[in-house]
C-alpha cells in the first residue's frame, strides 16, 4: 500500500488560499450541468466575493467531524475539484462524503476515480473508519461507474425522491465497508 495519503497517479490534495477556491467554486456554481450531477438544491449564481465569505465563514467553524480537501491534477497542477467527508461520526465509525470534479474537461477520464481511492485511504488509513456512504441520482450513470470501480456497493434506492427538468428519479445509496476496502487495497 502507497504511503502518501495525499498523492495519487494522477491527482494531489492540496489546502486552497479562499481567493483561489472561491474563483473556481463561483464558475464550478456556474454551470448548470456540473450542479444537476452534483446537488439536490435550485441551482443558483454566486459571486466570487459571497462564494469567499462562504468559505472563510466554514473556515472559522472548529468542525472535528468534517474533512475537506481540494483535487488539483498533477499535470499543469491544475486545481480540478474537491472532496468531503462530512458528518464523520466517531461512534458508529462511519461518514458521507461527496466528491465534484468542477473542470468538465477532466471528466471521464480517471481523475474522479484515482480521487476517491485517496479518499478511501484517507477514511480507512487516517481516520481508523469502518464504513464510507455517499448518495448519487440515479441518473448520474458516470458517477455511479466510477464508485463501482472503487470498491462501492448499491445499498439501496430512495425511489422517486427527486423532481428534475419535470421527470422524477431516484436517489441511490451507496457504500464500502473496510473488509471491503482492504481486500482490494492491501
Ligand atoms: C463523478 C466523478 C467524480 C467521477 O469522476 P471521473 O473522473 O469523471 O470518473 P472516471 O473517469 O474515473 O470513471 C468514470 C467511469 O464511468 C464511465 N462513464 C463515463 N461517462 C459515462 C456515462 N455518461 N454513463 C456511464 N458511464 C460513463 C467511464 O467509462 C468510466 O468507467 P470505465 O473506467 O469502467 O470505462 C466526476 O465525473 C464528477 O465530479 N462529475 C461532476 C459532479 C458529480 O457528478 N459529482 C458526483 C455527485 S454524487
Amino acid at each position: 500500500m502507497k504511503n502518501d495519503l495525499f498523492h495519487g497517479d494522477l491527482v494531489y490534495l492540496t489546502a486552497e488560499e479562499s481567493d483561489t477556491q472561491a474563483a473556481a467554486f463561483s464558475r464550478w456554481f456556474r454551470d448548470t450541468e456540473y450542479m444537476r450531477l452534483l446537488a439536490v438544491s435550485p441551482r443558483v449564481t454566486w459571486s466570487t466575493k459571497k462564494v469567499k465569505e462562504w468559505i472563510e465563514k466554514d473556515y472559522e467553524k472548529d468542525r472535528p467531524e468534517g474533512y475537506f480537501f481540494n483535487i488539483r491534477a498533477k499535470e499543469g497542477d491544475k486545481l480540478i475539484g474537491f472532496f468531503g467527508l462530512w458528518d464523520v461520526e466517531a461512534n458508529h465509525a462511519d461518514t458521507i462524503i461527496s466528491i465534484g470534479i468542477g473542470e468538465p474537461d477532466y471528466w471521464g477520464k480517471g481523475f474522479g476515480t484515482d480521487a476517491m481511492r485517496l479518499l478511501l485511504r484517507y477514511a480507512f488509513v487516517e481516520l481508523n473508519l469502518h464504513r464510507v456512504s455517499l448518495f448519487v441520482f440515479a441518473y448520474n450513470t458516470r458517477a455511479i461507474q466510477s464508485y463501482y470501480k472503487t470498491g462501492f456497493k448499491l445499498e439501496g434506492r430512495m425511489r422517486a425522491a427527486m423532481l428534475r427538468g419535470g421527470k422524477r428519479d431516484d436517489i441511490v445509496a451507496m457504500g464500502i465497508l473496510r473488509e471491503e476496502w482492504e481486500k482490494n487495497v492491501i
